[in-house]
């Protein structure tokens, strides 16, 4: 008996770490303790047992019962583990981020960028660019900024270190850098680029020496407009910004045309716009942008004939449409990178 016993432990603890699924544990289990098992053969045979050996291999019966107990859940205990490791797949990497946090999102003025770029394009506009740093005949001399402009003042425009100045400048003016004051620089870069009729956009940053405070930053961005054909007229350019101001602003809204000067448009306009959409605001002319009709001098500077050629040219602050829009208070939040201000646009 106690040799059967012992045969039964020592073969089943040699079989066991061999069982990789669960039918062949059940075979393997229904071997031993089944009802044609070893180990029930075994407990039948109990009572062949003389008397006085009884308790012993009694003793012995449950200690080997009980180590095969232990068997049967640790091998059933391994059998489940890769089951779930097959279930999971390759192990994961817990360094990769959740794909379901921190989801990003446009930043409020590109998203308020992309909407203005947008309703121009529905009018026929395509986006150009300019660069960053700009010479002084683009950003001034071309645009008929004279040297004695207040615009050219080191108080206004930032100007980069004589070192980076232009050596083989062929234009006055093109030999010194300045960051651009404003994105006109790109309507000369357009118009030397090609031929017209030109219907152009053109987003971009510009920076100015300012203090900065709630409404002002020494980097901000433009957008600016620039269309060239013939006969373009003062009727055009208020039917683009009406058109413009009321796609962006709602339906009810109205804009002003007041006289203005800027050095690059004959007539000058600053265009003021007043909508019942804007809450709080709605009961009052709001200014918007800088606009007018291309000045003569400036077609002369690029090579147009100005008798043959007309244009309307108009420039605004992104920052200042994105305020209006979103009712938002401080030009700062744009660029204070704080999540609680930024996922209210997300
Ligand atoms: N560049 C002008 C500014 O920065 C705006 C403007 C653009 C005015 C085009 C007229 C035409 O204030």
């Amino acid at each position: 008996m106690q040799e059967q016993l012992a045969n039964i432990l020592t073969e089943a603890t040699a079989a066991a770490p061999a069982i990789a699924a669960r039918p062949e544990f059940e075979a393997f289990k229904a071997r031993i303790a089944g009802p044609n098992g070893t180990l029930t053969a075994a407990m039948k045979a109990m009572a062949a047992v003389p008397k006085e050996e009884k308790p012993a291999a009694g003793k012995l019966l449950n200690q080997t019962k009980g180590a095969l107990e232990k068997l049967f859940a640790e091998t059933l205990a391994r059998i489940e583990q890769s089951e779930i490791a097959a279930r999971l797949g390759p192990a994961i990497d817990p360094t990769l981020p959740s794909p379901d946090d921190f989801a990003g999102s446009l930043h409020p003025l590109t998203q308020v960028r992309e909407e203005v770029v947008g309703v121009f394009r529905k009018l026929g506009f395509t986006v150009a660019e300019g660069p960053e740093i700009e010479s002084e005949w683009y950003c001034f001399d071309a645009l008929n900024t004279p040297d004695s402009h207040p615009a050219r003042d080191m108080q206004d425009t930032l100007f980069m270190p004589r070192e980076t100045r232009c050596a083989d400048a062929t234009k006055k003016g093109d030999e010194a850098y300045v960051l651009r004051s404003h994105t006109s620089s790109v309507q000369i870069r357009t118009m030397l680029k090609q031929q017209p009729p030109i219907r152009i956009i053109a987003p971009g940053r510009c920076f100015r020496r300012d203090t900065v405070d709630a409404t002002h930053s020494a980097n901000f961005h433009q957008i600016e407009g620039l269309w060239v054909d013939k006969q373009v007229t003062l009727r055009d350019l208020k039917s683009v910004l009406d058109a413009f101001v009321r796609e962006m602003f709602g339906a009810g809204t109205e804009i002003r045309l007041r006289p203005s000067f800027f050095p690059f448009t004959e007539p000058s306009f600053e265009m003021d716009l007043k909508s019942p959409n804007l809450g709080r605001l709605s009961d009052r002319w709001l200014e918007v942008m800088g606009c007018g009709l291309v000045d003569p001098k400036v077609f002369e500077n690029v090579g147009y004939d100005p008798e043959q050629w007309t244009g309307l040219a108009f420039g605004m602050g992104l920052e200042r449409i994105a305020m209006l829009l979103h009712g938002i208070d401080d030009i700062r939040h744009f660029y204070a990178n704080d999540l609680r201000f930024l996922r209210q646009f997300a």
